[in-house]
């Protein structure tokens, strides 16, 4: 029986690219997505990966939806928390909306995806929380005050777990993508993006496929010793 993975944002971007490539690599893959049906469908029909919809924010929808998920395909052995969202503005300007949105999703929604989740690694000794941060998680970001600080949040997540997990054949780790070929990067202003690539040695954005190359080792069997650990995938463009 090949192992059942599921992906939160996990039909598009790089979340999309992660979902692809652990099914290339053998797995039985669940995306899950919060609101563009029409994206999912496309995915879906293009892929064969099966998506669900539910809001990462909200515990009880991530409870039903995994429930729905390990009816469906049987019980979780990976989770990646990929799901994430920006509401970029100067401190001076952001709004509380505005912190609370991207904290719930991005630092919450890891909590309330994992915590369901969890006791079956432990019963099933074996499990592997995959979870994406950012380059701007550790090094903050201009205008990024709650996404930089969710981010950031996510690596105390991962290594706490990491050291939980351990005795249970689970690991937690991190990848941290720079900046990579997607829509939400392609929402920041062409100008500042073009700040941004001048700043990255390689002089390009990463592709989605290189953070889901990632993905696809730690979760694999060779990774076992790796533990509590950050991927850092960026181009150079900061060291940690
Ligand atoms: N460093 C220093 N100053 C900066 C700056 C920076 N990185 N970026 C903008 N500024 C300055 C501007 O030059 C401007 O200064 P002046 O007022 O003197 O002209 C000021 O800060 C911005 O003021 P605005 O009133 O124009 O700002 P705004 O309310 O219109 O907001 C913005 C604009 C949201 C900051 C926009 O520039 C932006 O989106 N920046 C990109 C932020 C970013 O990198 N987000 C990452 C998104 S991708 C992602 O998050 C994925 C990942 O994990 C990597």
């Amino acid at each position: 029986m090949s192992r059942i993975a599921l992906v939160t944002g996990g039909s598009r971007g790089i979340g999309a690219a992660i979902s692809v490539a652990l099914s290339n690599a053998g797995y039985q893959v669940a995306a899950t997505y919060a609101g563009n049906n029409e994206a999912a469908a496309a995915f879906t029909e293009q892929t064969g990966i099966k998506t669900f919809k539910w809001n990462v924010a909200d515990y009880d929808e991530c409870a039903a939806g995994i429930a729905k998920v390990e009816a469906e395909l049987g019980p979780v052995d990976i989770l990646v928390n990929n799901a994430g969202i920006t509401r970029d503005a100067p401190f001076h300007k952001i709004t509380k909306e505005q912190w609370s949105q991207v904290i719930d999703t991005n630092l919450t929604g890891v909590f309330n995806m994992t915590h369901p989740i969890w006791p079956g690694m432990r019963e099933r000794k074996f499990g592997r929380i995959i979870t994406i941060s950012s380059i701007n998680g550790q090094k903050g970001q201009f205008a990024q005050v709650n996404y930089a600080a969710s981010k950031a949040g996510d690596l105390g997540i991962t290594k706490s777990l990491a050291q939980e997990g351990a005795r249970f054949g689970i690991t937690a780790n991190a990848v941290c993508p720079g900046y990579i070929a997607t829509d939400m990067v392609m929402a920041v202003p062409e100008k500042v993006r073009d700040g941004i690539v001048a700043q990255i040695p390689t002089g390009r954005l990463g592709e989605p496929e290189e953070i889901a190359r990632c993905v696809v080792f730690l979760a694999s069997d060779d990774a076992a010793f790796i533990n509590g650990s950050t991927i850092t995938a960026n181009g150079g463009q900061h060291f940690v």
